[in-house]
């Protein structure tokens, strides 16, 4: 018998039990995964407190993203092969041992991608692709990122200084010799934000991995138009300043995954943790200052 993480009901990590779970077999056009490593992502949370409406279908499994090895191929998929490595970006549904999932949804894992590496790529990883994509940052921007040093923020530094931009990252002082590591200019976001900002120069655009009122103020008087910003966390004062919430590219895992094989992306990882452990690894993420990406192990 396979195991995983559920919700029966909506609520905080305590809500979360280890569960025994079915044998499906995949259907047409899905694989089964046999997971190694699960990331994991504020939407893990977000989706188990029901901060998206009571939805979903109950008991809820969490989870975006993880990494492991092709356990069985379902009718019309020609990608993938039992045993293939891969990395998994479900929509929901990756906290458990075996995951069926759309074969759309998956990328082949590449043998310069760890495993630790893999699992961080989908959801935050993607995210700071898409971030930097949406805004087609290019050698010509001085690009500022709120919350560079969170995973979707480091991402998304490291994906800018790539395309030869130059990089204001917003971060808590306990960040700042991390965000200088991978080529940003560290500034802290509590006081005098838009002063510091302005003391490093220009800015050109604006992305956004925290959300709230500040980075939306921030831009306002940054940038002469919102079209230059965007957020990976769409809320009402982004909203109301007309800043997109990032737009997804059909390829965005693939494309991903190659930034992380060529060693232009790297997952900064704070802490590995055993599957069951799950509700600990909610309390980390949500204190929103993890140093670095949470793994569970199955
Ligand atoms: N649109 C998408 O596809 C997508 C995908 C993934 C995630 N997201 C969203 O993106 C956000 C970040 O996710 P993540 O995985 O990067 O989370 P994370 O790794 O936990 O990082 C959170 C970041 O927020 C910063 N932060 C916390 N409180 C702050 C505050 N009061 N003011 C300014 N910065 C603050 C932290 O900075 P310090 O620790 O340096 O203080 C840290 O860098 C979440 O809202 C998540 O739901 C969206």
């Amino acid at each position: 018998m396979s195991k995983r993480i559920e919700f029966a009901e909506y609520g905080g990590p305590e809500v979360l039990r280890w569960a025994e779970d079915l044998l499906a077999e995949p259907g047409h056009g899905q694989i089964r995964v046999r997971n190694e490593l699960i990331g994991v992502n504020p939407i893990d949370w977000k989706m188990t407190a029901g901060h998206f409406g009571d939805t979903l279908t109950l008991p809820g499994v969490p989870g975006w993203a993880s990494t492991g090895t092709v356990d069985a191929v379902g009718e019309g998929v020609n990608d993938f092969s039992v045993g293939d490595a891969v990395i998994a970006g479900a929509r929901g549904g990756s906290y458990r041992e075996l995951l069926i999932i759309d074969a759309r949804l998956v990328a082949h894992r590449p043998p310069t991608v760890s495993t630790e590496q893999a699992a961080g790529l989908p959801s935050s990883g993607v995210a700071g692709y898409s971030l930097i994509h949406h805004l087609g940052i290019t050698d010509a921007d001085t690009l500022l990122v709120h919350g560079a040093a969170g995973s979707v923020g480091s991402a998304a530094v490291q994906i800018a200084i790539a395309r030869g931009a130059r990089v204001i990252g917003t971060a808590s002082p306990e960040n700042h010799d991390y965000l200088r590591s991978i080529g940003a200019i560290p500034i802290y976001y509590k006081n005098g934000l838009v002063e510091a900002v302005k003391a490093t120069g220009i800015i050109t655009a604006s992305a956004d991995a925290v959300g709230g009122q500040r980075s939306v103020q921030a831009a306002a008087e940054l940038l002469p138009s919102p079209s230059r910003a965007v957020t990976a966390w769409g809320d009402e004062f982004s909203y109301a300043a007309g800043i997109p919430w990032v737009e997804h590219p059909a390829d965005e895992l693939e494309r991903t995954v190659e930034l992380a094989a060529t060693g232009e992306l790297i997952v900064r990882i704070a802490q590995t943790l055993p599957l069951v452990e799950a509700a600990t690894a909610f309390t980390l993420s949500m204190t929103a200052h993890a140093p670095g990406k949470i793994l569970l192990r199955v």
